[in-house]
């Protein structure tokens, strides 16, 4: 059944009459028409879905939407400020070519975004461990790193 909730997502209250436990993924997507965060494998294994939860990142092609609405959620359209000047992971994801095919880039940038709210100075073995949830098949993970390491000293 059908239920009003409201969803406080990128600074903004949204209202959404959906089944509540219909996947965040599907609302975020289909209702507000947030693309940033893809559908990959839908079993929260590949990270193509990620958004942040209260500044930290997680899958939502699994998280009912109901329990999304106790928290602030930021997605990659999101990140951009007020005035259009990209977030500085995103920045240095562009500056490092940090992409290949693309589809894994929004979980990328989520994440290391997540990982840069806990830990604004990490290393490259922190990179590595804080990325694990993140399935890149082109393999550009030298140069993920090298963006992650550049954000961190901006
Ligand atoms: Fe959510 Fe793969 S689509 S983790």
């Amino acid at each position: 059944m059908k239920t009003l909730i409201t969803l406080r997502v990128n600074g903004k209250e949204h209202e959404v009459n959906v089944d509540p436990q219909t996947p965040l993924l599907y609302v975020l997507r289909n209702n507000l028409g947030l693309n940033g965060p893809k559908f990959g494998c839908g079993l929260s294994q590949c990270g193509a879905c990620m958004v942040l939860f209260d500044g930290k990142a997680n899958p939502s092609c699994l998280m009912a939407v109901e329990r999304a609405a106790e928290m602030e959620i930021t997605t990659l359209e999101g990140l951009v400020d007020e005035n259009g000047n990209l977030h500085k992971v995103q920045q240095a994801f562009i500056d490092e070519q940090a992409a290949q095919c693309g589809y894994c880039l929004n979980g990328l940038v989520i994440a290391s975004v997540g990982l840069l709210n806990e830990n604004p100075n990490p290393s490259n073995e922190d990179i590595q461990a804080g990325l694990y949830r993140n399935i890149c098949r082109c393999g550009v993970h030298a140069r993920v790193i090298r963006a992650v390491k550049k954000a961190s000293s901006v």
